[in-house]
């Protein structure tokens, strides 16, 4: 048999032994939906400085000076995420919660993919684009995408920081001003998500690694953490990963065709 075709073999034994398998996911499985990844062919991060874009001290430097420039990027960010439709691999998990083989899933996206796939668990380590919080007294608030699509459009006349202020959504408890609920680098990934990630993968019997480097910690390390406890561990992804190591088994190719195989 064909070395593909046996691996393929060897995970769908590993998955159909599991009661409560957990995925793991990164930018690669949405990159089937339009969505790039951050890193390798054409990732963002190739283009965009991580530090002026993706860091709180970055941020507030360019809505400063250059506000402009960030509201550009907020809307070529905001008109691919916001537009973008579950993939074949989104709808794959989503079966196999319905199943009761998965149960749950661990993601680093904020693209919301999983959810409008109809996926019920999902922990979000980075947060997620519609969440919003208040920076004065912290109070959740939820946006709808076409209020925020709104408010992109207007942002890209602004040419001051107080102007992009008033364009932010206002907090209805305090009056605070509201920011997306999604992790920069050197932010903590939120609280609850974590906890919630923990226990579901401290649970599972079998851990699907899709789409991810594997680079960003501390999300990785939860992959890793739980591999290393001897769960059989399958990875998915175009090449090699820094989780490939801890892999039982890595199926190489699109996740969206891989995983509907792996799961029918
Ligand atoms: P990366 O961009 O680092 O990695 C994406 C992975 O997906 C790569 O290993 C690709 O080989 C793989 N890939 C691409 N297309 C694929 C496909 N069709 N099917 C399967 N695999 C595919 O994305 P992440 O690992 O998610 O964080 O990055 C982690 C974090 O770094 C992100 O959440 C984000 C980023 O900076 C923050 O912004 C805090």
């Amino acid at each position: 048999m064909p070395k593909v075709l046996a691996n393929l073999e060897h995970a769908r034994v590993l998955l159909q032994q599991a009661k409560r398998a957990v995925a793991f996911t990164g930018a690669g499985i949405s990159a089937e939906s339009g969505i790039r990844t951050f890193r390798g062919d054409g990732g963002l991060w190739n283009e965009i400085d991580i530090e002026t874009f993706a860091t709180p001290w970055g941020v507030q430097k360019l809505l400063q000076n250059e506000p402009q420039t960030y509201c550009k990027y907020l809307d070529m960010r905001a008109k691919i995420i916001y537009n973008a439709q579950p993939n074949a691999a989104h709808y794959a998990l989503a079966r196999l919660e319905q199943r009761g083989i998965l149960a749950g899933i661990v993601t680093q996206n904020i693209d919301n993919l999983h959810d409008a796939a109809g996926s019920k668990t999902i922990f979000k380590l980075h947060g997620d684009l519609k969440t919003w919080h208040c920076l004065t007294c912290g109070a959740h608030a939820q946006q709808s995408v076409d209020d925020l699509r709104q408010r992109i459009t207007a942002a890209q006349a602004v040419t001051t920081r107080a102007e992009f202020l008033a364009l932010l959504p206002r907090c209805k408890v305090c009056d605070g001003y509201l920011r997306p609920s999604v992790v920069l680098f050197g932010e903590s990934l939120p609280e609850d998500q974590v906890h919630g990630a923990m226990a579901l993968l401290g649970q599972s019997d079998c851990l699907l690694i899709i789409g991810t480097s594997g680079v960003v910690e501390p999300a990785a390390s939860f992959a890793r953490q739980t591999s290393r406890r001897g769960v059989p561990t399958i990875e998915i992804n175009l090449e090699p990963s820094d989780l490939s190591h801890v892999a039982s088994v890595s199926l190489f190719g699109k996740a969206g065709e891989i995983l509907p195989e792996l799961v029918e």
